[in-house]
């Protein structure tokens, strides 16, 4: 299996929960890490936090042109791992659908991953990888939400399409079940047992436990256009 020694990995969504904890495994594995995400002070102080081998620049992937001046001041790298991301509401029953506020939720987790994998491509070598961030309401959808299902399948469907068209640059997504951040356990324990109890491994999962994944889809050289599920069995209830 690849090692990740001397690679250069960029983390787009590396200042808190699990682009940090990637982060943090990508280094211990031995690469060098550029962490980004909107917030400069969360940048600098998340890449304080990692220490030697990471530096950070805020890109906000809304914004092209902050793409591609965060892309053109990291220079050639290997893997690019994103996990932005925003915590606003998709969620209503149809019939109350506010359209445009729902098209606006899209901005960051389907254009902002499409804007990263544009620039991302000029600098990327021939051998790297590209990992998106995905959610188990894909594949498990609930009443009141189907503009987050749907959602969700557009970062599995952008990883596949990007497999085809970017090779041999690899693509892949991880697709999250509930998993610890500090943003979902700002949730409580009561709304986070509601939706683990019933799971084979019935917890949440650490955002060490979701790091794994995407470590191994950068190492995996042989592993394109795939969905890696890191749900606790989620998907099997
Ligand atoms: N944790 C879960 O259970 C779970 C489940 C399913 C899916 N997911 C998805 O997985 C991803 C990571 O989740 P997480 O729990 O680690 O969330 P998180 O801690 O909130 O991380 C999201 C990161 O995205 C950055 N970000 C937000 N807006 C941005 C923008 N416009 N441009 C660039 N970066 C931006 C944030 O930093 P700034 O504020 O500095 O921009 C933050 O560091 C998210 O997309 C989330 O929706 C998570």
């Amino acid at each position: 299996m690849a090692k990740l020694d001397g690679a250069k990995v960029l983390v787009i969504g590396g200042a808190s929960g699990v682009g940090l904890a990637v982060a943090s495994a990508a280094l211990e594995a031995g690469a060098e890490v550029v962490i980004g995400s909107s917030q400069a002070p969360r940048v600098e102080a998340a890449a304080g936090k990692l220490g030697k081998g990471a530096t950070g620049r805020a890109v906000d992937v809304r914004n092209e042109a902050s793409v591609a001046a965060f892309f053109e001041a990291a220079g050639p790298f290997n893997h690019l791992v994103f996990t932005a991301g925003d915590w606003g509401h998709m969620f209503g029953p149809t019939r109350d659908l506010d359209v445009e506020a729902s098209k606006a939720r899209m901005e960051i987790r389907y254009w902002g991953a499409a804007r990263a994998a544009k620039h991302a491509i000029r600098q990327i070598d021939k051998d790297g990888s590209i990992t998106l961030t995905g959610g188990m309401l894909a594949h498990r959808p609930m009443p009141g939400a189907p503009l987050t299902t749907a959602s969700a399948h557009t970062t599995e469907g952008l990883a596949m399409g990007l497999a085809r068209d970017l090779a041999p640059v690899r693509a892949n997504a991880v697709c999250l079940g509930l998993i610890l951040s500090e943003q979902v356990q700002s949730m409580g324990e009561a709304t986070i047992k509601s939706f683990t109890a019933n799971l084979p491994l019935p917890r949440g999962g650490t955002v060490e436990e979701a790091a794994e994944a995407y470590l191994y889809l950068m190492r995996a050289t042989y592993v394109t256009g795939q969905i890696v599920r890191v749900d606790g069995g989620g998907s099997l209830v």
